[in-house]
């Protein structure tokens, strides 16, 4: 078989993974090639049992796999054999040296230029397909011209926008694609191969091009803005809760402007997930680095209200629990960091639960997709923790329950049952605003929701 065009991806994780699955799904003239350091995870991508779960994607890479979607361990082979290369490999907050706790560690990103700089015999397009601080294009093109062997390498920059739960729909019809290239004539007939590329399913309008360093920064800020908004409500649920209002009434009042508009208004225990906090503490670094302390500490603020919203939320449940926790059985609802996905990088749950264990609580932690993550994340932590997907056998003898994941199976399970099975009084602590309160509060239950007065059987002297 004789394909177009070869494709490599470098990094077969949550953004690799799906992203190149859906253009050899649509592009079957193409042929993809995924490749991984970690072996373990390409037999997955190679199996029924995906790495990830992600709706839609087991059926997305069976239409393409062994078509026109390969997954390999062989780097080598695949870098020598592509004319355009994806680096999708992760870029973890850094934890050592300077910048440590912000900036981020490029030593995947490195190591892997540098393994694209030894086996590369022809020239090629890379790109950016990781969030990555401003300016690291610049250092991919510094590494890869380093040998002066005659091979060109074009770097691009196309930040993948999807979020995990509805990554598949992201990809196949995206709000917009975007990518940067220096603004010479090889730089832009590099993106214009890229172009072509995304308009074999997006349409010319949504394909956004830009300077490189606009890209990379463009990445950044739709994160930044979107964790903003989530913050500015959260911050807002606090004052609800002294003040005697609704935050869910208040936020629909705000969405119903069209100059704010209604999403990513829901408060909530805070936000997680492997980008937010990251790519705004990368935004931060960026300002400080730039002697923009101002600029610095209005972006810092987000990400220290997320972190007032989970320690909130624990001081809520203990002050409710009449100050003490200890031996009290608190069942989780949710530990990934949000719906439709099993995964729990910077979920709130991983705090909360450091923190009601602190407290010396026993913890249940019931999750349909991530009780695998759940159990490395928590492995550390002492103290009597056990894991049960089956909601109605967790919550049994639990004193209370905590929302931590809009999952739509919390929505529909029979809370009579579930009231039936726990000690009394019986606490729902809501962080996610996702049931029926005063339904709940009619069974029995004192009920706890992020932003609106608690609905409690207790007599208030
Ligand atoms: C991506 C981006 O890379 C990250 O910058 C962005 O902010 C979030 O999305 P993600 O796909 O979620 O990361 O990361 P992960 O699921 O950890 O996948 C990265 C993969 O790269 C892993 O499978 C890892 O084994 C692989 N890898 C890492 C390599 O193949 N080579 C390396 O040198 C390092
Ligand atoms: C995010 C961006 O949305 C995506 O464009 C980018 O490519 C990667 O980062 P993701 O982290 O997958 O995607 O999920 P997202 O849907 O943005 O949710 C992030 C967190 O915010 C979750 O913990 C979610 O529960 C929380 N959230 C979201 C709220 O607390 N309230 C809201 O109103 C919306």
């Amino acid at each position: 078989m004789t394909y177009q065009k070869n494709i490599l991806c470098i990094g077969a994780g949550y953004v690799g993974g799906p992203t190149m699955a859906m253009i050899a799904c649509k592009c079957p003239q193409y042929k993809v090639t995924v490749v991984d350091i970690n072996p373990e995870r390409i037999a997955q991508w190679n199996s029924d049992n995906l790495p990830i779960y992600e709706p839609g994607l087991s059926e997305v890479v069976s239409i393409a796999r062994g078509r026109n979607l390969f997954f390999s361990t062989n780097i080598e082979k695949g870098i020598k054999e592509s004319s355009i290369i994806f680096v999708s490999v992760n870029t973890p907050t850094k934890t050592f040296g300077a910048g440590a706790g912000m900036a981020a560690d490029l030593q995947y990103w490195e190591k892997t230029a540098r393994k694209i700089l030894e086996n590369a015999a022809s020239s090629k397009i890379i790109v950016e397909k990781s969030t990555l601080p401003v300016k690291t294009a610049l250092a991919m093109e510094r590494i890869l011209t380093s040998n002066g062997n005659g091979v060109r390498f074009d770097v691009l920059s196309n930040p993948e926008f999807l979020a995990e739960g509805t990554a598949i729909s992201d990809l196949e019809d995206p709000d917009r694609v975007l990518i940067g290239s220096r603004e010479t004539k090889r730089g832009i007939s590099a993106r214009d191969e890229l172009v072509e590329i995304y308009a074999n399913w997006v349409s010319n309008e949504k394909i956004l091009t830009a300077n490189i360093w606009s890209s990379e920064l463009s990445k950044l800020v739709a994160n930044a803005f979107l964790a903003q908004r989530i913050s500015s409500i959260n911050a807002i649920s606090a004052l609800c809760e002294k003040a005697d209002a609704d935050v869910s009434e208040v936020a629909r009042a705000v969405g119903m402007d069209s100059r704010i508009g209604s999403k990513f208004l829901n408060a909530s225990v805070g936000f997680g997930g492997s980008c937010f906090k990251k790519d705004i503490l990368n935004l931060v670094y960026l300002c400080r680095h730039y002697g923009l302390n101002e600029v610095a500490d209005y972006w810092e603020g987000v990400v220290r209200i997320n972190e007032y919203q989970k320690d909130r939320f624990v001081l809520n449940i203990l002050k409710a629990m009449f100050n003490t926790l200890a031996g009290k059985k608190i069942c989780l609802f949710g530990f990934a960091f949000k719906a439709n996905t099993g995964d729990t990088r910077e979920t709130p749950a991983i705090s909360i639960a450091q923190k009601l264990m602190e407290e010396n609580a026993e913890l249940v932690i019931s999750d349909p997709q991530a009780l695998e993550n759940a159990k490395n994340d928590l492995r550390d932590i002492k103290g009597e923790i056990t894991y049960i997907e089956d909601p109605y056998k967790a919550v049994s003898q639990c004193h209370a329950i905590a929302i931590l994941t809009e999952w739509d199976l919390y929505r529909n399970i029979d809370y009579e049952k579930v009231f039936s099975k726990m000690k009394k009084p019986a606490f729902v602590f809501d962080g996610r605003n996702i049931l029926n309160h005063k339904k709940l509060f009619d069974m029995g239950f004192n009920v706890y929701s992020v932003g609106r007065p608690p609905l409690t059987h207790f007599r208030v002297d």
